[in-house]
């Protein structure tokens, strides 16, 4: 008899998670698994968790008296702790918050609305993260593409002259720092231009801040949130625990929308519950409550900021390593990679020189050719480099 699902097509894997199973199949001695974004304390395992998230996991464990739903917009301490990390003490009336399934989630959920009720396209830069557009084209949005790369730096000139000519109240995707996948971030000037940009042409700013404390410190990465901040923007910021918090499967994440004043706060909450409750209902207990144990009591707070610095000076010390080299032994064009930061840099390779690297040598990067710093050790880097090597000489 034949099957409703005979017919059914087949989508191409995931190009991080799918590669990061197929590392997971992968038997020989010197190998590298550069894929997916997670931080790690050593080659081949998984991220670990950080002492604090264990300490207040206990405190749950002992304290927690239900499991019972959490509101639409999901756990109020939650919302409103995380909006004082990300916008500072003075959260005020004019945002709107809600919980999220991780930033993913909060794009998505973001996305659906803009796409609903406030514009038809959103412009992504272009390299982005390789799940953005799969996002945004599910909920219906138009998506543009603004140049981020010259394969060595971030094309600001260029970047300015497309900003000028998008639609008025085109969304605009913005990393706020770590951009994923370049490393590379706009510095303080060229963000207040596109800020005066944005404003005079009636461009919506839409943050996604996923990687929060892991450029140069927590205070550092929120520049760009605080210039368009006091600029007066009305803008969507996508934001992620993942990472900053080492706490990746609890899927904590928040959705917060600014706006010029407090007219539509109902009427945002409203539009964005209903988003919500059609299609998760409402938001998981655990990784709120580890977030909003750790924001809200100062002593947990001041362990994160620290593990967190240390986390970030380690990723750091370990991007300078390997990009010395690689102008070294490699090619000077990769001066470039130092100077990044968060997770990620890009190769100059073409999809059969990362095939090769996978192939003759076990390391695995994405057909995109980036590749995630945070899987490279002493342990690894010899062999790394030696590959990356290898397959310059020939191309
Ligand atoms: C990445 O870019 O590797 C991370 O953001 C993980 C993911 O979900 O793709």
């Amino acid at each position: 008899m034949k099957s409703l699902f005979d017919e059914l097509s087949q989508n191409p894997p995931d190009p991080l998670f799918g590669l990061n199973a197929e590392y997971a199949k992968e038997t020989r001695p010197f190998r590298a698994n550069l894929s997916i974004g997670v931080d790690i304390d050593r080659p081949n395992t998984a991220p670990s968790i950080f002492p604090v998230v264990k300490k207040v996991e206990k405190e749950i464990l002992e304290e927690e008296k239900t499991k019972t739903f959490l509101p639409i917009a999901g756990m109020p301490e939650f919302i409103d702790l995380a909006g004082k990390l990300i916008f500072g003490p003075q959260v005020s009336d004019r945002i709107v918050g809600l919980q999220t399934l991780g930033g993913t989630g909060a794009l998505s959920m973001a996305g659906e609305f803009l796409a609903g009720e406030i514009t038809r396209s959103i412009c992504l830069s272009s390299p982005t993260w390789a799940n953005h557009s799969g996002i945004f084209t599910k909920t219906g949005l138009e998506l543009e593409a603004y140049p981020y790369w010259d394969g060595q730096r971030v094309p600001f000139d260029r970047i300015v002259d497309y900003f000028r000519s998008v639609k008025p109240k085109t969304a605009i995707l913005l990393h706020p720092c770590c951009h994923n996948p370049t490393g590379l971030d706009f510095t303080r000037e060229e963000w207040k231009a596109l800020s005066d940009l944005f404003l005079k042409r009636n461009l919506i700013p839409f943050f996604d801040f996923a990687y929060h404390g892991y450029g140069n410190g927590l205070n550092e990465d929120r520049l760009p949130i605080d210039l368009f901040m006091e600029a007066g923007h009305e803008m969507f910021v996508a934001y992620s625990f993942a990472k900053s918090m080492g706490i990746y499967g609890e899927r904590a994440g928040a959705l917060f929308v600014v706006m010029q004043n407090t007219r539509a706060r109902e009427r945002v909450t409203n539009h964005l519950s209903a988003i919500a409750r059609a299609v998760y209902s409402n938001p998981p207990r655990h990784g709120s409550e580890i977030v909003a144990r750790i924001l809200g009591n100062a002593a947990h707070l001041k362990e994160w900021e620290e593990h967190l610095r240390r986390r970030r000076e380690g990723l750091n010390e370990r991007r300078r390593l390997f990009g010395e080299r690689l102008v070294g032994e490699v090619s000077e064009k990769y001066e470039y990679v130092i100077r990044g930061r968060g997770m990620f840099s890009l190769l100059d390779l073409s999809p059969e020189q990362v095939m090769r690297l996978q192939n003759e040598f076990a390391v695995y990067i994405p057909r995109s050719s980036r590749i995630n710093i945070a899987g490279l050790f002493p342990e690894n880097m010899d062999h790394v480099i030696k590959a990356i090597k290898a397959v310059h000489e020939k191309k």
